[in-house]
C-alpha cells in the first residue's frame, strides 16, 4: 500500500443492530478527537468506515459490493481510505484483507478503540487488521460523549454466551461481559448533559447486566435502571434487547413502579414450537414464554410487546410453524421482527439436516408478516384517542410537522409549535401501519 494524505474528512455508515448504531457513534467521536470531521451530506469523505453486520444473508457479499462501489467511484468521485469494522470484520478479516486490497484496515467490535492508531499506519502505507477480543477495554480507551440526540443509546453489556444455534453473535461479539455501574452512571450523565432526553440501554443479553454499587452490592438491570431513573433532567428510559431467560421478577416489578422505564418490551421467542426452539437451544417454551410475558403485563398493563421470528429454521414442518403463528395470535404484538432462516457459516444449524426449500420459506414469512402487520394495525388503532407525551426526535416532511415518539415507540407525527427534543402532550387522532397523527393537547 502507498503512503497517502491524512484524512480530513470521514463518514461512518453503521448496518445491523443497534449496537453497532452506538458503536459507529463511537468511533465518530474518536475521529473528531483526532481533528478528522464528518464529510457533509453528498460530499465525498477522505475516509469511509464500514461498520457492518453478520447476522444474516448474504451480509459480507454486501460489503465487498460497498467496497467495489467505493474504489469505483460509484458512491463518490475519488476513492477513499476505507476501513471495514463490526461483526463482519470480526468473522472475515483475514479473507477481507485478502480478497480487497483497496481496505486499509480491518477492525473488530471489540478493538475499534485502536482505529486512530490504524489510520496513522494506513497514512504511512501500511495496511492493519485487529480483532482482538479484550473484554471491556474499549471502553475506558474511549473519548467522552459530547453531544446527543434526544434519544440516545448505551451500550451496558456486551457479548452473548447463550449459543443460540442459528446465531452468529457469540463469535463475533465475544463472551457476555458488564460494563461497570460507575462507568455506565457516569455516560448517562454525560449523555443527559448533552442534550439525551431518553436513554436506551443496549445489549445482545441486555438483561443479563450484573455489576455492583459504590457500596458494593450487586445490581441487576432493574437496580440500573432505579437508579438512573433518579436524574431528574433524564425522562426516559428503554432497554432492548433481552432473553426470556434472564428476566426476573425486579425487572418485572420495575415495569410497574419506575414511570420513565417506558412501557414496550422486545422479548424475541424465535418460534412458538417445541421441538425448534430446543433445536435452537433456546431455553425457553412457548408456554414458559407466554405465561412470562402474562406477568410483565400484569405489572404494567399498557405494555407494548416486540419480539422477533425466525421462520424455516431447519427441520421445521408446516405445523411446527402453525405454532409460531398461534404465539402470535396470544400476544398481539405492537410491532415485530419475523426472518427467513439464514445459514450462518460456523453455527451449529448451517450444517443440520433438512434444511427449508426457499420457497417454503417465502411463504411462511409471508403468511407471519401479514398476522403481525395485523395486530399492529389493530395496537396502532386501539391508541386512537389517548393523549400521550411525544418526545420529538426531528422536524417531518411538510411545513410545521414534527416526528416524534409515543411511549410506546410508535412514530407520532404533529404539527405545532415544538422544538427537537421536547415532551410534547398530544392526542393520537389517527392511526396507521407504522405511524400514527397526533395533535397538540391545549
Ligand atoms: N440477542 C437478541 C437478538 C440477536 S440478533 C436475542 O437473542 O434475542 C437479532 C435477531 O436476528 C434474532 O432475534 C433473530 O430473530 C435473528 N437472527 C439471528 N440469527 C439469524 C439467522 N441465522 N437467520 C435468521 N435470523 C436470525
Ligand atoms: Fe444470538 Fe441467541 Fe445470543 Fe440472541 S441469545 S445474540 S439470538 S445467540
Ligand atoms: Fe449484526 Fe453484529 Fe449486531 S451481526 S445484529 S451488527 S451484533
Amino acid at each position: 500500500m502507498q503512503k497517502t494524505a491524512s484524512p480530513k474528512t470521514y463518514r461512518v455508515k453503521s448496518f445491523g443492530c443497534q449496537m453497532n448504531v452506538y458503536d459507529g457513534e463511537r468511533m465518530a467521536e474518536m475521529l473528531a478527537e483526532k481533528g478528522i470531521t464528518e464529510a457533509p451530506e453528498g460530499e465525498d469523505a477522505d475516509l469511509v468506515v464500514l461498520n457492518t453486520c453478520h447476522i444474516r444473508e448474504k451480509a459480507a457479499e454486501k460489503v465487498y459490493s460497498d467496497i467495489g462501489r467505493l474504489t469505483k467511484g460509484k458512491t463518490q468521485k475519488k476513492a477513499p481510505m476505507i476501513a471495514v469494522a463490526g461483526c463482519v470484520a470480526q468473522a472475515e478479516g483475514e479473507e477481507i484483507m485478502a480478497r480487497a486490497p483497496a481496505v486499509s484496515m480491518v477492525v473488530g467490535p471489540q478493538a475499534y478503540h485502536r482505529l486512530p492508531g490504524m489510520i496513522d499506519d494506513a497514512v504511512a502505507g501500511k495496511r492493519s487488521t485487529d480483532t482482538d477480543m479484550p473484554a471491556d477495554a474499549k471502553f475506558a480507551a474511549l473519548p467522552k460523549r459530547r453531544k446527543s440526540a434526544p434519544s440516545a443509546f448505551l451500550t451496558i453489556q456486551e457479548g452473548c454466551d447463550k449459543f443460540c444455534t442459528y446465531c452468529v453473535v457469540p463469535y463475533t461479539r465475544g463472551a457476555e461481559i458488564s460494563r461497570p455501574y460507575s462507568a455506565l452512571v457516569d455516560e448517562a450523565k454525560k449523555l443527559v448533559e448533552a442534550g439525551a432526553k431518553e436513554i436506551t440501554l443496549l445489549g445482545q443479553n441486555v438483561s443479563a447486566w450484573t455489576g455492583e454499587d459504590d457500596r458494593g452490592r450487586k445490581l441487576g438491570m432493574a437496580g440500573l435502571i432505579r437508579e438512573l431513573a433518579k436524574d431528574p433532567d433524564l425522562k426516559r428510559i428503554r432497554y432492548t434487547t433481552s432473553h426470556p431467560a434472564d428476566m426476573d421478577d425486579e425487572l418485572i416489578d420495575t415495569h410497574g413502579e419506575v414511570g420513565k422505564l417506558m412501557p414496550y418490551l422486545h422479548l424475541p421467542v424465535q418460534s412458538g414450537n417445541d421441538r425448534v426452539l430446543k433445536a435452537m437451544n433456546r431455553s425457553h417454551t412457548a408456554e414458559s414464554y407466554l405465561r412470562l410475558l402474562e406477568r410483565f403485563r400484569a405489572a404494567r398493563p399498557d405494555l407494548a410487546l416486540s419480539g422477533d421470528f425466525i421462520v424455516g429454521f431447519p427441520g421445521e414442518t408446516d405445523a411446527e410453524f402453525e405454532d409460531t403463528l398461534k404465539v402470535v395470535d396470544q400476544v398481539r404484538y405492537a410491532q415485530a421482527y419475523s426472518f427467513k432462516y439464514s445459514p450462518r457459516p460456523g453455527t451449529p444449524a448451517a450444517t443440520m439436516e433438512n434444511q427449508i426449500e426457499p420457497q417454503v420459506m417465502d411463504e411462511r414469512l409471508q403468511r407471519l408478516q401479514a398476522a403481525l402487520r395485523r395486530d399492529q394495525q389493530a395496537f396502532n388503532e386501539a391508541s386512537i384517542g389517548k393523549t400521550c407525551e411525544v418526545l420529538v426526535e426531528r422536524r417531518g416532511k411538510l411545513d410545521g410537522q414534527w416526528l416524534g415518539k409515543s411511549p410506546w415507540l410508535q412514530s407520532v407525527h404533529f404539527t405545532g409549535d415544538a422544538e427537537i427534543g421536547d415532551l410534547i402532550e398530544v392526542k393520537l387522532i389517527q392511526a396507521g401501519q407504522n405511524s400514527l397523527a397526533g395533535e397538540i393537547v391545549a
